[in-house]
This record gives structure tokens, sequence and C-alpha cells, in this order.
């Protein structure tokens, strides 16, 4: 992952601040937490013409995604986006490490047919905190990768609590897993950052699928990138 400079955000709400630190701003949570972080385009896509987030947001997009990153205990995605092999495993800058003070989180892969991952991936090979899969098809994993075996969202955070004391949870999608989280009541926050971009209508896929109501818990910008907090008012 690139370098990206630090960046500070201007708060619209709850009571207006010039410059803001994300870091300080996004530790504002409880220890036990599990927050969805994602960027889409004003038109509400979550990928661009490659197929990927990177073309969406700007550089604040991209620091702040790292200082999600930062304040987390592990990383959540899904299979297909492990399948795009842009995913490597989690680096933090000079600064944030030195903020976060001990080793990247881990990334955990959820996955229904973990048949679909390619093992050699550095992402699998190469992290220093080595990534977890979640799974009901566990013999499909390989053996030198750690392993929650589970079918059920819920199940799964409350085992990666539990069991491997991850308690800060960032899901950073795709959309499908961000759903399914939602949809079993696990969300405390979502964060969307909404890019100043329209994608149109060919490579526009949609950010998320699931009926509910959200508090707005805080309003940030910079370079016109609007950086949405709701509180997630069906979590259970
Ligand atoms: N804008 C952003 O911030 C952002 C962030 C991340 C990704 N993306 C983009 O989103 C796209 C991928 O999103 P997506 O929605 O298609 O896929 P996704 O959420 O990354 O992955 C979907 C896969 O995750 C697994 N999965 C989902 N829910 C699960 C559950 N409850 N239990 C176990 N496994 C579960 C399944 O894997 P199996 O198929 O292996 O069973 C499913 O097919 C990519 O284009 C990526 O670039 C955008």
């Amino acid at each position: 992952m690139s370098q990206v400079t630090p960046q500070l955000l201007r708060r619209l709400l709850p009571a207006p601040a010039a410059e803001v630190d994300p870091y300080e701003a996004y530790g504002d949570v409880p220890a036990r937490w599990l927050r969805v972080g994602m960027v889409l385009s004003l038109d509400g896509s979550v990928t661009d013409e490659e197929g990927w987030s990177n073309g969406l947001g700007g550089v604040a997009d991209q620091w702040v995604f790292r200082v999600l990153r930062a304040r987390a205990d592990a990383i959540l995605v899904g299979a297909s986006t492990a399948r795009t092999g842009r995913l490597g495993p989690a680096k933090l800058s000079a600064e944030l490490r030195e903020r976060r003070g001990r080793p990247p989180a881990p990334i955990v892969v959820f996955t229904r047919k973990a048949a679909g991952l390619d093992w050699s991936l550095p992402l699998f090979t190469a992290a220093r905190t080595p990534t977890i899969v979640v799974t009901g098809d566990a013999a499909a994993v390989s053996a030198s990768v750690p392993v929650v075996v589970t079918e059920d969202p819920a199940e799964a955070v409350r085992r990666l609590r539990d069991e491997h004391g991850l308690e800060h949870l960032l899901c950073e999608g795709g959309p499908s897993l961000a759903t399914s989280l939602l949809r079993a009541g696990v969300v405390d926050e979502l964060c969307l950052n909404v890019a100043p971009t329209l994608v149109g209508g060919e490579h526009h896929t949609r950010v998320l699928d699931v009926r509910g109501e959200l508090d707005l818990m805080a309003l940030y910008e910079k370079n016109s990138t609007l950086f949405l907090r709701y509180g997630v008012r069906f979590a259970r």
C-alpha cells in the first residue's frame, strides 16, 4: 500500500471545528465495536471503472481508510474482495504504527466456498499478523491458515472476540459481507466516505442491501469528500 500524507478534516457535526485529527476523531468508540468502513461515489457506487475503490476517494479518503485500520483489532473482508488479488496484508505508515503501538491488525476473510481462494496470495503467505479465514468449509482451507469454523456471521463475530481477543472489528466490505453483518445485527457504526465523483451506470455497484434506520453521529469534510458516521439503530 502506498504512503499517504496525514490529513486533517473539517468537522461539520456535531460541533463545527476547522481541523480535527481523524485518528482522535474515530477513536471515540467503545473497545468492543463493529464498524463498516467503505467509500462510495456520490451516485452510490462502491467501484470505479476498474472494479475497485481506489479511483473513488482522494487522499483524505485514503488516509481515513488507514486510520480506521490503525484503530481496529481485525479487518473483515468478503472473499470476492480478497479474490481481486489487490488486498495485501495490512501495513501501516510509520506514524500510524507508532500511534497504534502494536502490530497491524490481521485481515479476516469470510467465505462460504473456501476452495475458491488462492492460498498462494501474499495475503495468506506474507502477513506479519496471520490472516484468518471464517468459513463452514474448513476442509478447503490451507493447513497453514487459522480458521474460525462457522457459517453464521454473528457467531463469527462472537468467536473472533471470545477466542481471538479481537474486540474492535472493521469491515471494509465488499457490499455482500457488509450486508450480511448488518442483517445479522452485529454492526454498530457505518462509516461511509462519499466521494465527489459520479461513476454512471456501466460500472455501478450498489453499496448495501438491507433495510434499517440510522442515527448521524458525526460528519467531516475534506476536499469535497464527505465522511459520514452513522450509528446503526438495529444493532442487537
Ligand atoms: N468501496 C469500497 O470501500 C469497497 C470495499 C471493499 C470492496 N469493494 C469492491 O466490492 C467488490 C466486491 O464486493 P462483493 O459484494 O461482490 O463481495 P464481498 O463482500 O467482498 O465478498 C462476497 C463473498 O464473501 C463471502 N461472504 C459474504 N457473506 C458471508 C457470510 N455471511 N459468511 C461467509 N462468507 C460470506 C462469500 O464468499 P464465497 O463466494 O467464497 O462463498 C461471498 O461470495 C469488489 O469489486 C471490490 O473492489 C469496494
